[in-house]
């Protein structure tokens, strides 16, 4: 009997935003994100009739059971196991506008597929596979921080963690602006980035903005890790709007947020926000602030939905 496996989704503080190799998903940079206990997915793979993908209880067909099927195709493939397959997934993340739901799904789908074969990879393994899903799910592999190292080949770019259970003060309040799907892929965002003049940049600053938050991370330090989050979001946005053709994934309520971020930290209220491939924005902040913090985004938005999360565990498979 196959075993459910479940995977938290991670938000990355230093981002990755950019492909050397599509097939593969290699990256051009290194990453580092916080695993969230808020988000999760749970899927299990068991044989079939024909390969099937069950979403939330819900058949789906179309692009992105496609991108299911190709993936669990390329990985029968790579360990030499066949068979016809039913995924199903119930996602407990709120849609696809922000946070990265494809990383939790393919960290969970990798270790599902492992268990469902019984294949008895190690994470670093499940790392490297999970990559091949979607980028950010190498990460999810890993509880509290980890690194996603860019590597420069399959065996080389995988994630591992630098902590696994973190004792820094940090949560993060997922703010929802817009429920909408988000029009451009991450992965079609990021390729079209490269067309902006500040991309090589945006590469040449990778390994110092890393450095720097590793050791944020490992000195605990808040300040530092938070202001480094937002300057390495903000660059990231910047080449979305300096692409040739320009781009945005902000909406107004995108920069009424950064702006409300902006003015608690000058009252005092020590916050800084992260983007993704969406309009939705991520407060970081420690738990003393956070109520209050919350109570700021509420007045000052008509309707807003505000999930706290703090550092999650790695995949697992449940009994
Ligand atoms: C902005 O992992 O969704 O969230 O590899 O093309 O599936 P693909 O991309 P994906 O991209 C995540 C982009 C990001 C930053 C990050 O999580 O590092």
């Amino acid at each position: 009997m196959s075993k459910t496996a479940r995977a938290h989704t991670n938000i990355a503080l230093i981002k990755y935003w950019g492909k050397k190799d599509a097939k593969l998903r290699l990256p051009l940079m290194s990453s580092l994100s916080m695993t969230l206990d808020a988000f999760y997915s749970d899927t299990k793979i068991s044989d079939s009739e024909e390969m099937a993908f069950k979403l939330n209880g819900q058949t789906v067909s179309g692009p992105a059971a496609d991108r299911v099927f190709s993936y669990l195709r390329a990985m029968q493939d790579r360990f030499g196991v066949k068979g016809e397959l039913a995924v199903e997934s119930i996602n407990q993340v709120p849609t696809a506008a922000g946070l990265a739901s494809s990383s939790s799904a393919f960290a969970a789908m990798a270790a599902a597929f492992a268990d469902h074969y019984q294949l008895d990879l190690d994470r670093r393994e499940l790392s490297r596979m999970a990559r091949m899903g979607s980028g950010s799910a190498s990460r999810s592999v890993f509880g509290g921080f980890s690194v996603w190292q860019k590597g420069d080949s399959d065996e080389t770019s995988y994630a591992y963690p630098l902590d696994e259970k973190p004792e820094m003060d940090l949560r993060l309040l997922a703010v929802e602006i817009n429920d909408q799907q988000k029009k451009i892929s991450s992965t079609k965002g990021m390729e079209m980035s490269k067309s902006s003049p500040f991309y090589q940049l945006w590469l040449d600053r990778n390994d110092e903005e890393l450095a720097e938050m590793e050791d944020a991370v490992k000195r605990g330090d808040f300040t530092k890790l938070g202001s480094l989050a937002e300057l390495n979001a903000s660059e990231m946005h910047a080449l979305t709007f300096t692409a040739r053709p320009g781009f945005s994934y902000f909406e107004p309520n995108t920069i009424k947020a950064i702006k409300l971020v902006q003015d608690l930290r000058q009252q005092g209220l020590e916050c800084y926000y992260t983007i993704d491939a969406g309009p939705n924005v991520k407060v970081l902040c420690q738990r003393k602030n956070s109520k209050d913090i919350v109570n700021s985004f509420e007045s000052s938005f008509d309707r807003v939905k505000i999930i706290e999360a703090g550092f999650g565990p790695g995949v697992t498979l449940l009994d």
